[in-house]
């Protein structure tokens, strides 16, 4: 194999508007440090670059929803996530920002190599604008009533409520969300990428080329892409928020958020070439660098078709893969930001690692799970039972039992030292077992160079499910007992128990290694108990039988991992349910339903501050019987009530799809909050509220008169 002289490995760069979640993780960061850590291990020269996407549309609009500017958006979420892939271990060499002047510098003189050769084409087209605020409109700055389910707030490129692609004309009544005045129409000049004129290329490029050797999800869109024909693609916009169009007469334009982040990119090897006194020039200029990009497969096009363009225009090499994940999924549905169904990478750092001393154990749970379930080849899904298991029964009761049991019984039966070896008692299972650590060192090996992370981590577990095996087959505990005339076990017994734990302690120092680019803190937690340097990691160790040196003693034991107990899980799960069930049923309310941390005792949630008597007469209170219920389509956690409350029959819209069957709701008694101001739900006017209790599983109740009385009663 020629090696690469090289490595730049990026991981897609997040969007500084908002906190990222596990999916996220799964998808790109995590996958990229496991390579890159294994690369470094290899003493390979590799740099890992990313950072925060803060351009865009996206981040004014999450300023507006937060009441503050674009620079604190990004300043804040910058900050958080840069924390967050810290804190699990994401080991960037760079994670640079795109507000940056470097990047500006580097993503306008990148733009005007392109013009100023006449690779970009320039078109008058007409586009909205808001006279009063004096402004072209993205198209997620118009709103108005979606052509297909009828939702008054609309976006101009997506209808959030039925999830309908929309463009700004279909919308009906449009207005800008600037002035709430409708936009009108004004012609604009764009630069345009013309990706027409490089299909051929492309086609050589992506299926000639690495049709083979590319993940087949990744080969199959990018060629759905080509033969439904490119179009030139903008790479301007009329927006206030963003890198300014280099070119005279481009006032009020700004380049593409789009072009702009890949570019930063280069920007950040540059930085980083900058803080460590490195030339940046051979990672995007030498033939002999291995680019690789990891990323989610929604930024697949960017990334194989796109951006490649744009590099071979600049005259920069091109990736030699793009390893895109599929989706993870949680808890039987897709992750949503809308619809609070997710799990932010500082949910879990606050709940599992800020807890724990020092969190390593919890990070590399976490790190393992995800692993375990990548999305590689298809969407794969997240479950806290998942997590619990993988945690305890595998990294715990597999690799974490192997590890502690070789090294209890050194320190009973070899006298805390490693043993000598007695080559000629070997045996034949011992042979095997140190046959089985070059095997295995060459199965991970290959597995990661291919990018199948979840296999490779497979194979390393599999080393300590056949490590316990052979342990277990050879019975040290026994062999002790098998004493001569002076109360000590035999020459021959002795030198069996010798040899099975040299053999197990040099199996447990493979582990190490080959575990290392997955869970980088037990690898350091096992270094410390076999008293060695960090050198021992180094990849060329693996799959050799003497790294533990004889009569050295190593240190006592400590637990690799801890299980992860059920309340833990019952309470993420409440804590899932609660905050989408929020989320439903006021998708503007951006309070967090309380919810309490396990504890031996679980505990009701903290009281809220005092109000008067007057506050609460204002609620009008009654019982009501449930005269028939619906689902709502496409909303999973909506039921559409029919409630007698009396004098009349109330429509009421309530988030207990998940808790009951409609079917067996008619005749229920329930208490409604009567006077409740209607607001509407996926297009349903609900009048009312359901008074519920959550039991400590996250289950609802129906909170209701202890003998069932007449429908509008009044309760006070
Ligand atoms: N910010 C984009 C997203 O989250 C990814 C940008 S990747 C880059 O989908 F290549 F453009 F940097
Ligand atoms: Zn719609």
């Amino acid at each position: 194999m020629n090696l690469p002289k090289r490595y730049l490995i990026t991981a897609a760069l997040p969007y500084a508007n908002g906190l990222k979640h596990i999916g996220h993780l799964a998808g790109a960061y995590l996958p990229a440090d496991i390579y890159v850590r294994y690369l470094r291990a290899q003493k390979r020269d590799v740099a890992f670059v990313c950072g925060s996407d803060e351009h865009g549309t996206a981040i004014p609009i999450q300023a507006m929803k937060e009441h503050t500017t674009s620079q604190a958006i990004i300043d804040k979420y910058h900050k958080i996530i840069q924390q967050n892939f810290e804190d699990l271990g994401i080991s960037f060499d760079i994670y640079h920002r795109t507000s940056s002047p470097l990047h500006h510098e580097t993503a306008q003189a990148f733009f005007k190599v392109l013009n100023d050769a006449g690779e970009l084409e320039t078109k008058e087209t007409e586009q909205y604008y808001d006279e009063k605020a004096g402004s072209f409109l993205a198209d997620r700055y118009i709103k108005g009533t979606c052509p297909n389910c009828g939702f008054e707030s609309a976006f101009g490129d997506q209808c959030e409520r039925c999830g309908t692609a929309l463009s700004p004309d279909e919308l009906i009544n449009p207005v800008s969300t600037l002035s709430g005045e409708p936009p009108v129409k004004k012609k604009t000049t764009h630069w345009y990428l013309p990706l027409n004129r490089h299909e051929e290329f492309l086609r050589n490029w992506i299926v000639g080329e690495h049709g083979d050797n590319w993940r087949a999800n990744v080969v199959g869109q990018c060629k759905s892409w080509i033969d439904g024909g490119l179009q030139p693609r903008a790479v301007t916009r009329d927006l206030d928020w963003g890198i300014k169009v280099p070119v005279a007469g481009a006032d009020g334009k700004v380049l593409y958020v789009w072009f702009d982040a890949p570019i930063g990119y280069i920007s950040a090897t540059r930085q980083w070439a900058i803080d460590n006194n490195r030339d940046w020039q051979p990672y995007w200029n030498d033939k002999d660098t291995k680019l690789v990009h990891f990323i989610g497969k929604d930024n697949i096009v960017f990334h194989c078709i796109i951006f490649p363009v744009m590099l071979k225009l600049h005259g920069n090499i091109l990736p030699d893969n793009v390893p895109a994940n599929e989706f993870l999924n949680l808890e039987g549905d897709k992750m949503s930001t809308s619809r609070n169904w997710k799990l932010e990478m500082q949910d879990y750092i606050d709940d599992f690692v800020n807890k724990e001393n020092g969190g390593g154990a919890l990070v590399d749970a976490l790190r393992y799970y995800l692993t375990q379930i990548a999305p590689e080849t298809k969407d794969s899904e997240f479950t806290w039972k998942g997590f619990q298991d993988a945690a305890n029964s595998e990294l715990t009761d597999i690799f974490g039992n192997f590890v502690n049991r070789a090294m209890v019984l050194m320190h009973k039966l070899t006298h805390g030292k490693v043993p000598p070896l007695h080559t000629a008692a070997l045996t034949e299972a011992d042979k095997n077992m140190l046959a089985q650590l070059a095997k295995t060192k060459e199965t991970v090996e290959n597995l990661l160079e291919q990018y199948k992370f979840r296999e490779a981590q497979f194979e390393v577990i599999d080393l300590a499910r056949i490590g316990n095996r052979y342990l277990q087959g050879k019975e040290p505990w026994k062999k002790v007992k098998q004493t001569g005339e002076n109360g000590q076990p035999t020459e021959a017994a002795q030198q069996d128990i010798d040899n099975t734990l040299h053999i197990c302690l040099q199996t447990c120092a493979n582990l190490a290694i080959l575990i290392n680019p997955f869970l980088p803190n037990t690898a350091r937690k096992m270094l410390h108990m076999f008293k060695v340097v960090d050198k021992m990691l180094d990849w060329e160790n693996a799959g050799k039988t003497k790294l533990l040196s004889v009569g050295y003693s190593l240190r006592a034991p400590e637990l690799l991992f801890r299980k992860i107990e059920d309340e833990e899980i019952s309470y993420q799960l409440e804590k899932l349910r609660n905050n989408s069930l929020a989320a439903s049923v006021s998708p503007e309310n951006k309070t967090d339903t309380t919810v309490t941390a396990p504890a031996n005792n679980p505990q009701p949630p903290a009281f809220k501050p005092a109000i008067q008597f007057d506050d609460f007469a204002k609620i009008d209170l009654r019982t009501g019987t449930i005269v028939s219920a619906e689902k709502v389509e496409k909303a999973d956690k909506l039921l559409k009530l029919s409630i007698d409350l009396g004098s009349e029959v109330r429509t009421i819209v309530s988030g207990i799809a998940q808790h009951f069957k409609p079917e067996d709701l008619s005749g229920q008694q329930v208490v409604v909050v009567a006077n409740l101001a209607p607001r509407k739900m996926r297009g349903i006017e609900s009048n009312g509220m359901i008074l519920m209790a959550s039991d400590e599983k996250g289950k609802l109740h129906f909170v209701r008169p202890q003998n069932k009385i007449n429908p509008g009663a009044e309760i006070n």
